[in-house]
């Protein structure tokens, strides 16, 4: 469908940007923060471990104020559940509580909206070694970190997003550095429980949130993409149904409707995978309803019907599909161009993406990761000319046009990132910013913080509505 004049962007549409706790902050062990299985995660050779990153613990005022020359509207962010609860539950660090205290009131005295992720991949490292999320107490300490978050932020935060790609750390969690099933004697078992355990906090945050905050706004955050067949093989349309219902309907079916979805369900079911649903959880999860959807997207995904037990490898990268036996298999599309790591560029794509969920839940939509990760360089004049990351963006921005044009909700765009940032295992040479950060893999050099091209791109979207 193509349309002769396009609708403009709402007038209150949140342009955002985004970033996570543990990739930008730095100060890892500071003011009494606990570590993270991000902390303790084995570094990837050759790149940056995670302990000052951007600084932006440090920086955090020169940023907001760069935030708001970039004219954003919204920024969102995680917050570290290690700096409320070091332990992951018990006590409550005061320092990390007046660390976003003061974050939260730099963005509101800029006039911009907070967007808060609860949990992005960092889970606590004390609760890992309890068992993770495969030990349900773990979904307490989430409804109590979250019971936390509300009470001492709510009277200024009214968006919330509850966990950060689930569906990734379920299927990607060794490239995310979040896997915690080890010795397990049925570790797919395993990992649907802890699966169904942040299922679980996650409904629980929800209702607590319209408990307590009536007036905000709650929604789970997962990475979404549009399913492809390889062909138009009855065989590899199937296997892209089945690709879509493990890989995305799963976590939205349960959020939205509170039920699971019936072809995960039964290939859980044919691998003896089921998860343990405990009395009560499914009242919990029927009682919690998001408010709207926010998803991350980078691209679309291609599968082919699976032809065996070699469907199943692991690239190392949440982009790229991990197949399952007996369901669908990763494929190319010759169709589209990839970026130099590989993510193939779909911008058409992304409108698919709005029109399926939104037919699918109805609810409104707020796209909370779209960006293009590349080794950005630094002219001699200090410039950055990031073209290919201005021309990712306004490619993707028109699409979001369309999708608002064919009658989709949206009410956010918060591309990743709002500033440099260390990737989540290709280290900080991944450059995603409208923010150059000074420093390399090993060197931290002064850590100054510089405006790329595609800033006064971005800044002039925003001035410009979009236009
Ligand atoms: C998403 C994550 O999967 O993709 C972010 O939510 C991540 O944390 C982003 O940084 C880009 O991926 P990468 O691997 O390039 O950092």
């Amino acid at each position: 469908m193509s349309y002769e004049k396009t609708e403009q962007f709402p007038k209150d549409f949140l342009w955002g940007a985004s970033t996570s706790a543990y990739q930008v902050e730095g100060a890892w062990d500071e003011d009494g923060k606990g570590p993270s299985v991000i902390d303790m995660a084995n570094v990837v050779a050759g790149t940056t471990d995670i302990k000052v990153t951007s600084d932006h613990y440090h920086h955090y005022k020169q940023d907001v104020k760069l935030f708001s020359e970039l004219g954003l509207k919204a920024y969102r962010f995680s917050i570290a559940w290690t700096r409320i609860y070091p332990q992951g539950d018990g006590e409550i660090n005061m320092k990390g509580i007046e660390f976003y205290n003061n974050l939260i009131n730099e963005l509101l005295a800029y006039g911009i909206v907070p967007i808060v992720t609860m949990y992005h991949f960092d889970l606590p490292y004390a609760l890992a070694e309890k068992g993770g999320w495969s030990n349900r107490a773990t979904v307490n300490a989430f409804a109590d970190f979250s019971k936390t978050l509300f009470e001492y932020f709510g009277d200024r935060v009214n968006y919330w997003l509850t966990i950060n790609e689930q569906n990734m750390m379920i299927l990607h969690g060794d490239a995310l550095g979040t896997s915690s099933c080890t010795d397990v004697e049925n570790p797919l078992q395993d990992l649907y429980q802890q699966n169904h355990h942040m299922l679980l906090a996650q409904a629980k945050a929800m209702v607590l949130c319209h408990e307590m905050l009536p007036a905000a706004k709650i929604g789970p955050a997962p990475n979404i993409s549009s399913i492809y067949p390889a062909s138009s093989k009855p065989e590899d349309v199937l296997a892209a149904n089945n690709c879509s219902a493990i890989r995305n309907w799963l976590y939205l079916d349960m959020a939205v409707y509170g039920r699971y979805n019936n072809i995960a369900w039964s290939f859980l079911k044919l691998r003896n995978a089921l998860p343990d649903i405990a009395d009560g959880d499914m009242a919990v999860m029927a009682a919690a309803k998001p408010d709207f959807i926010a998803f991350n997207y980078y691209s679309t995904q291609t599968v082919a019907a699976s032809t065996g037990k070699d469907d199943k490898n692991s690239t190392g990268d949440q982009q790229i599909v991990v197949g399952e036996e007996g369901m669908y298999k990763g494929a190319s599309n010759p169709n589209l161009s990839v970026n130099e790591f590989g993510w193939e560029i779909d911008p058409v794509g992304f409108r698919n993406t709005f029109r399926e969920i939104y037919e699918r839940y109805a609810l409104p939509l707020i796209v909370t990761e779209n960006g293009l990760g590349a080794f950005d360089k630094v002219e001699q004049d200090g410039s950055i000319n990031d073209d290919y990351r201005i021309e990712y963006l306004a490619q993707h921005i028109e699409q979001i046009q369309l999708a608002v044009n064919d009658g989709v909700e949206v009410f956010g765009y918060c591309p990743w990132s709002a500033i440099d940032l260390v990737s989540t295992h290709q280290g900080c040479s991944k450059r995603y910013g409208f923010i150059h950060v000074n420093r390399d893999e090993f060197d931290l050099k002064d850590l100054q913080r510089s405006k790329k091209k595609s800033f006064y791109w971005y800044q002039d979207l925003i001035n410009s509505q979009g236009c």
